[in-house]
């Protein structure tokens, strides 16, 4: 039987968070590590979507070495995925291109990372939302990119968060109309679902009612995967939790207190109920301690690895490299077929 083809995205943004380890790269490596022998698993560091919003060019290209070097310590192996820079395959842009001119404005319009964007205020003090003249196109079409990223490899499984959702389903719309307007079969391009990975959402540790993110102005309130031990410690007993007796897994009431419970269920791999019972006579100092050991048990490796790896310049050129032969090697046919169909 035909294997699944399994692509994924992230934006080249430096050193993550655990936020963005626990929601998106363990995934990817737990797809990797479970996948079939039949699967192709594909796995793109999206230069071209970086570019949607302004960049430091010597930052970003920092950015960009420092993403596969966490990939590749925190799992990613490229023996059995093929991890590649999206901007080393050109075939991601002409396809964008092509699928572009078959993509009502309209849709594009309906999309809510679009309507977010326009209902940002201009700043604090100036309570107007911005308008279409102070957007960038790119923020506009990057989900027409997004689809050309997916089906330039026929893709069948995207695992994506759930604010990505209706970008998949935007390039189920897509793939359809290319299919129905090219195709006498319609069926060139598959209709790629969208991969349900367990939702680890991990929240701020000063702010628990919002999420942990590389935004927040307070750096207190995240762990970067690069933290020492006494830099995840220090954080760690600041977090913010309540002053109710006891520990109880209750995310509603209990936002701080059941952070850390699911951040400690997680290094853990043991359920987040069963973790919280351990706790249930003892008090937040207990808990905040296991959190941080535990937390250093699973970042101690990787941790190094990365440092090693980033340093590694030839390795990493040499992966990156390799990485997009593959992809353009699995693009080609694709493309190939596309050009004559459309008749370029
Ligand atoms: P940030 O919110 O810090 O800007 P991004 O938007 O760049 O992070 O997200 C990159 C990936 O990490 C996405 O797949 C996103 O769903 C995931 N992610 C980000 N923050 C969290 C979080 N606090 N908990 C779980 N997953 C997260
Ligand atoms: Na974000």
């Amino acid at each position: 039987a035909a294997g699944r083809v399994i692509f994924s995205g992230i934006q080249p943004t430096g050193i993550l968070h655990l936020g963005n380890y626990l929601g998106a790269i363990s995934n990817w490596v737990k797809l990797q590590n479970e996948a079939l022998p039949n699967d192709e698993i594909l796995f793109t560091i999206v230069g071209w979507h970086a570019l949607t919003l302004p960049q430091n060019p010597q930052q970003l290209s920092a950015s960009r070495r420092d993403m596969l070097a966490t990939l590749l310590a925190f799992g990613i192996d490229p023996k059995r995925s093929v991890v590649f820079y999206q901007e080393d395959n050109l075939c991601h842009v002409e396809l964008s291109w092509i699928l572009s001119c078959i993509t009502p404005l309209g849709q594009l319009r309906r999309m809510t990372t679009w309507k977010s964007r326009l209902a940002a205020k201009r700043n604090a003090n100036d309570e107007s939302e911005v308008d279409e003249s102070m957007l960038n196109a790119g923020l506009f079409t990057y989900p027409v990119l997004q689809a050309a990223d997916i089906l330039a490899y026929k893709a069948t499984h995207v695992p994506v968060g759930e604010d990505q959702t209706q970008h998949v389903e935007l390039t189920r719309d897509i793939a359809d109309a290319f299919n129905r307007t090219f195709d006498p079969e319609k069926k060139f391009f598959p209709l790629p679902d969208v991969l349900i990975t367990p939702n680890r959402r991990v929240r701020s540790l000063k702010d628990p009612s919002s999420k942990m993110s590389k935004s927040s102005p307070d750096s207190s309130s995240r762990i970067m995967l690069t933290d020492t031990f006494s830099q995840i410690d220090k954080k760690i007993r600041g977090a913010v939790t309540d002053s109710i007796q006891g520990i109880t897994y209750d995310p509603v009431n209990r936002p701080g207190t059941s952070n850390l419970l699911s951040i400690l269920s997680a290094c853990e791999g043991v359920d987040v109920e069963e973790v919280a019972r351990r706790y249930e006579g003892k008090g937040h100092g207990a808990l905040k301690k296991d959190a941080s050991e535990a937390l250093e048990g699973l970042l101690k490796v990787p941790r190094a690895e990365f440092e090693r790896l980033r340093l590694d310049q030839t390795y990493l050129n040499a992966v990156a490299k390799e990485g997009a032969a593959k992809a353009k090697e699995r693009s080609q046919t694709t493309m190939e077929r596309v050009r004559t169909m459309i008749g370029l």
